[in-house]
């Protein structure tokens, strides 16, 4: 990174706002930041990563006063995972306006004021979901899509792409329910699985869920119904312990997994290289694979399924 060179002595003040802070999945993000703070100290850049997001991914307005109270702090800088891709807009927009530059990571805004969207490619990774259930399923059965929530433009492009894919490829695959959403919480999510589950227990053969709360709940549900264990053939998304343990038994078939470390890293490397001055990529994509109980073995899917999030946490 030869744009650090010339920072020695440079000092930074930025905020990272995750969706929330109960998953998993969010204690990866903010390893991979604390990764970029620590490097970044080494080259003589000094930066103060500020941590603070809602607890609950639905909290719309605790998110929006977050990135509120942080303009009005003058941090110089934010990076911000929306947990709404349209409530979010305005806080971003007015930032922009007070010159406090925004970078977009995990979940996209319907907005063209951040400096950069750092994430994974969602839709290819519901592409990938659809494509190994249909496989699993020998290309023919009943399909469920459980979604996560209305206005979480990750966790929709992947629900698009898992929908899209199996309407144009895969004829054979009826999807008997894809309007039901699990919510915030793994707790809301086991709820709307078991409803979903009274409906079509008896004749779904394969269920694709976007995220680690849903996938879970979804898990479960099925065991209560003696109908895991590969019965049902199960895709997931996210490494959650729960959900790593479930592909190690048997209940999971798949899970789609990101690299939550490298998106916090890249998060805040790709604003500080704009605070630095230097040009930054529009769209920096953080990757996404499929973990299968044949591959999880494999050094890099077991990086991927066990972030070394505690080296950077405790
Ligand atoms: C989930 O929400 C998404 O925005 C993240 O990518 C993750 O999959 C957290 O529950």
């Amino acid at each position: 990174m030869a744009w650090l060179v010339s920072a020695a002595d440079k000092s930074y003040t930025i905020a990272v706002i995750p969706k929330g802070t109960t998953h998993e999945f969010w204690q990866a993000i903010h390893a991979g930041a604390v990764k970029a703070q620590r490097e970044l100290a080494e080259k003589g850049i000094k930066v103060e990563v500020i941590w603070k997001g809602p607890l609950r991914e639905d909290d719309r307005d605790q998110q929006i006063q977050v990135v509120e109270n942080f303009m009005t702090r003058r941090v110089d800088g934010i990076v911000l995972a929306p947990l709404d891709s349209q409530a979010l807009v305005a806080p971003v927009v007015n930032a922009a306006k007070a010159k406090i530059p925004v970078v977009v990571f995990d979940s996209d805004l319907k907005s063209d004021k951040q400096i950069s969207f750092v994430a994974t490619d969602n839709y290819k990774g519901g592409v990938i979901a659809a494509e190994y259930l249909a496989k699993l399923l020998g290309e023919e059965g009943n399909a469920i899509l459980l979604r996560l929530a209305v206005g979480s433009a990750s966790t929709e492009a992947r629900e698009a792409g898992f929908l899209d894919t199996l309407k144009s490829n895969y004829p054979g695959i009826k999807v008997i329910s894809s309007d039901q959403h699990g919510g915030a919480t793994r707790e809301t999510a086991y709820q709307a699985s078991q409803n979903l589950l009274n409906r079509y227990g008896r004749e779904v053969n394969g269920i694709f869920c976007p995220n680690e709360t849903t996938a879970i709940g979804m898990t479960k549900a099925l065991r209560d119904i003696g109908k895991a264990g590969g019965k049902v053939k199960m895709i997931g998304f996210d490494s959650g312990t729960q959900s790593v343990l479930d592909l190690k038994n048997g209940d999971l078939q798949g899970l789609v997994v990101q690299n939550p470390m490298l998106m916090g890293y890249l998060g805040v490397m790709t604003l500080i290289k704009h605070l630095q001055g230097e040009p930054v990529e529009k769209r920096v994509d953080t990757g996404v694979v499929l973990a299968t109980p044949a591959n999880m073995a494999e050094p890099k899917i077991q990086e991927l399924l066990h972030p070394p999030a505690d080296k950077y946490l405790k």
